[in-house]
């Protein structure tokens, strides 16, 4: 079939709901079969290590204040979902999926579109995503609804070269330390991180790294079975990101993984040439507001 040919079908408008407990399991395993069919066939990674850690993802989301789903389904059988992050006071979106069998008939357009009237009537006046930027066709979709890139991103892996330290103090984040990083986040980013703070911190807590008293930087973790992501992450500067990698590679054995922005050149560098390497690079993509970051910073799975 040609491109024209198939993306002329489309599909008749399907009714928008939000998952219930029965569908949480096949829109888990829709969400894994999605993302490995496509990063298959460009010879990635897939994002999602195993079908179980897909399925826990979909449940942790339906399950967790601050995610609102949309599916759309058919025979009872979910075809598309979405999710719509409204931890914070900018909406993210994501993990969005089409049964590889139903793809390009619109279904992704039908889920995004309710994702975006729903963040228009709760007045996000900015909506974000992360997006591989090898998937030419999550791209078109994103830039024909609106959304414009303003950032790349490098997703790495590995860990920092032995002899790595950090060079300032670093110790874990306390509930009392939320209300200096969300003066942090302001500062740097323009907008706070609490939401997502608090959801990683019921499982890790996150590391923080202070001068003369003040948090200059903190960067959360969250450990599945086969590595440790980090991020969120915001700092002053690119040096005390480093010392907070640096940091988090001495409270975990194992691998790391994270997404460094392009307009982070010196932390990206120090990484690719001190013992990471790239999976593959992303673009951060905003529909509506968007300030350029006045500091370093690392973002979360979703902005
Ligand atoms: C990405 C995904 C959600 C899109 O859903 P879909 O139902 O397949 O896509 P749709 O048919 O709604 O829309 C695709 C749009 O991209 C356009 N498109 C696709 N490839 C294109 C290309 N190479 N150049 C220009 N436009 C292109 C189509 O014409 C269509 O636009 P239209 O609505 O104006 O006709 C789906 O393919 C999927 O689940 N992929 C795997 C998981 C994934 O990648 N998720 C997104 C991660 S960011």
């Amino acid at each position: 079939m040609t491109r024209s040919a198939r993306f002329r079908k489309t599909a008749q408008s399907p009714n928008i709901a939000s998952l219930t407990l029965d569908q949480l399991e096949a829109a888990g395993t829709l969400v894994y079969e999605a993302f490995l069919d496509i990063a298959t066939r460009h010879n990635f990674e897939p994002p999602f290590e195993s079908p179980e850690f897909a399925r826990f993802l979909v449940r942790f989301l339906n399950s967790s204040e601050g995610f609102t789903s949309f599916v759309a389904s058919e025979g009872g059988q979910p075809v598309a979902v979405n999710f719509l992050d409204e931890r914070n006071e900018i909406a993210g979106v994501g993990p969005v999926a089409v049964s590889v069998a139903h793809q390009g008939r619109r279904l992704g357009r039908v889920v995004m579109e309710a994702l975006l009237e729903r963040a228009e009537r709760f007045g996000y006046e900015s909506v974000r995503l992360l997006q591989a930027a090898y998937n030419l066709v999550s791209f078109s979709l994103y830039s024909a609804l609106g959304f414009e890139v303003k950032d790349g991103m490098a997703l790495v892996r590995g860990r920092p070269r032995p002899g790595e330290h950090p060079a300032g103090v670093i110790r874990e984040c306390e509930p009392s330390d939320l209300d200096a990083l969300d003066g942090l986040s302001m500062e740097v980013l323009g907008f706070r991180r609490r939401g997502d703070i608090e959801s990683v911190m019921a499982w890790t807590r996150p590391l923080l790294v202070e001068r003369d008293g003040r948090p200059t930087g903190f960067v959360c973790r969250f450990a599945t079975p086969d590595s440790t992501f980090l991020g969120p992450a915001v700092a002053r500067d690119e040096e005390t990101l480093r010392d907070l990698i640096a940091g988090a590679a001495m409270s975990t054995p194992g691998e790391l993984r994270f997404l460094l922005p392009v307009s982070c050149p010196w932390l990206l560098r120090w990484a690719l040439q001190g013992g990471f390497s790239l999976v593959e690079l992303d673009t951060l993509m905003v529909r509506g507001a968007y300030e350029a970051p006045a500091g370093a910073y690392m973002p979360s799975a979703w902005y």
